[in-house]
């Protein structure tokens, strides 16, 4: 089979370099082991938009990267615009930070469509499609307009929110019908699947049955695949980092005292402010633990020309700074706050170091960052991690401190908790969850993908090949134009 895989960011070979978000760190080990194409955008936009892409291509392992410069006319519409202010908002359960416009619908579409006519010079006959999250929704419907009949499948890396949410992004019913376009839609979780079904029913009065939805497309898988990470690769790369000038740096300067760590892209749905905040309650909750222990967070700026993102980072930064005003001391800063990015070797070595992993976003698809500090601890002297109940991750670490990041004294006392656990309790919950993590690798996570977009196809050939038909206006309201 030849391999397609489709995204906006993709991630360069070089493991010091940072990288930004899980999806691109996820994708760059399959891409590497299994020789497939890697489309995504260059970061260069092509100024001429009716000219055809222009992709630059490298060797990534024994795959291939291929870097388009997407249209300029349409690209702020697109990524600024529909991606980042309508649906990164709506995913994520903030529909208040919703800020869009018939011209970035359009932009959006148009660049689905662009990238559409791109990915088919990469084709032959074995090709499948693998497309990755909410940039690219309607590409799918855009590669089948164009003829294709390959199998297509799609993974979101973010949540699905509830039906009530989804209705709040405009467009959203043509969006969602024509995410049917592809065979296999895959989610991180359960519940994401059971909304997206739920919408599904509601909205467009289509019957799931059995992970099943048939349309005018065909028919339509819809599954859970909790992506993974490569735990043991991980690992031996956390042990090694300790050497690292910069890791050493940041040991010593401990001087044996403790450290929480945090890293995030500086992004609303991580509720980085009311972490701040509950390491501030912690500090006065437990004096005792001032001087000894300080907070490491690491907050990577991202789509910073979008209002949401640059208000969070002042305000951020104002509340870090009146928390190292009340409880610093001359020679004690509580919180280490830094606005750039590492490399993977790097963090590797930083979660090692770091006594306590804090993860708590208000909403996260996974949260690999989770998943990547319980794999760097010394399994002799493991960390703590305090995590989420609303990251994905927690559906298998529950074996970490799970808490509601909306409940500042609970992260607090989780931290401080954290910080005191004895060694018999940190080994028995590491090890839990590093008998979780084995058994779901970012290798098994693929695997898995591709057996059920292989076993969907066959199934479909049976009812009947996704045809390139434009969907019907399915009426809204419950099972008005389900089709079996
Ligand atoms: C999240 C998204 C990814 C995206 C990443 C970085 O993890 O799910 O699709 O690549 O954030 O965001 P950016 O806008 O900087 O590419």
């Amino acid at each position: 089979m030849n391999l397609v895989v489709v995204s906006n960011r993709v991630a360069r070979a070089k493991t010091n370099e940072p990288m930004t978000g899980g999806l691109a760190a996820a994708l760059l080990p399959l891409v590497e082991s299994s020789g497939a194409i890697w489309v995504g955008s260059s970061g260069q936009i092509l100024e001429d938009s009716s000219a055809d892409a222009f992709a630059t291509i490298e060797t990534l392992g024994k795959g291939a990267l291929a870097l388009l410069d997407l249209p300029a006319a349409h690209y702020g519409g697109y990524y600024e615009g529909f991606a980042n202010s309508a649906l990164w908002p709506a995913l994520h359960s903030r529909v208040d930070l919703i800020r869009t416009s018939q011209d970035d619908y359009e932009s959006y579409r148009e660049v689905n469509a662009f990238m559409a006519r791109a990915l088919l010079r990469f084709r032959n006959p074995e090709t499948a499609f693998w497309v990755q999250d909410y940039h690219f929704l309607a590409l799918g419907a855009e590669l089948r307009a164009l003829g294709t009949t390959h199998p297509i499948g799609f993974f979101l890396h973010t949540p699905w929110p509830a039906a009530s949410v989804m209705r709040c992004v405009p467009h959203h019913r043509e969006l969602i019908e024509r995410m049917l376009a592809y065979d296999l839609v895959g989610f991180q979780t359960a519940a994401d699947c059971d909304n997206f079904a739920g919408y599904l029913r509601t909205e467009l009065g289509l019957a799931v049955k059995g992970g099943v939805v048939a349309s005018p497309y065909g028919i339509t898988r819809l599954a859970t695949f909790p992506i993974g990470i490569d735990v043991d690769v991980f690992a031996a790369q956390a042990a090694k980092a300790a050497l690292h000038p910069e890791v050493s740096r940041l040991r010593h300067s401990l001087e044996g005292k403790k450290l929480a760590i945090g890293v995030d892209r500086l992004d609303y749905s991580k509720g980085l402010v009311a972490r701040v905040d509950a390491f501030d309650r912690m500090l006065a909750l437990h004096p005792e633990l001032k001087r000894k222990v300080s907070f490491l967070q690491i907050a990577t700026p991202s789509r910073g020309t979008i209002e949401a993102y640059g208000a969070l980072q002042d305000e951020l930064a104002r509340h870090v700074a009146e928390v190292n005003g009340r409880h610093g001391e001359v020679d004690w800063t509580p919180i280490r706050y830094l606005n750039k990015g590492f490399g993977q070797t790097v963090l590797a070595g930083f979660y090692r170091t770091a006594h306590v992993g804090v993860v708590t976003p208000f909403h996260d698809g996974m949260n690999l960052v989770a998943k990547e500090y319980v794999a760097a601890q010394n399994p002799q002297d493991p960390g703590v991690l305090v995590l989420s109940k609303f990251a994905g991750a927690a559906n298998e670490l529950d074996a970490a401190l799970l808490i509601n990041p909306h409940d500042t004294d609970a992260v607090a006392r989780s931290i401080a908790a954290a910080l005191t656990m004895p060694l018999t309790e940190r080994r028995a919950r590491w090890e839990t969850m590093m008998r979780r993590l084995r058994t779901n690798t970012i290798h098994q996570w693929f695997s898995r993908f591709m057996a059920a977009l292989a076993d969907t196809r066959i199934n479909d050939i049976l009812v009947d090949v996704k045809q390139p038909v434009m969907p019907l206006q399915v009426r809204p309201g419950r099972g008005s134009a389900a089709l079996h």
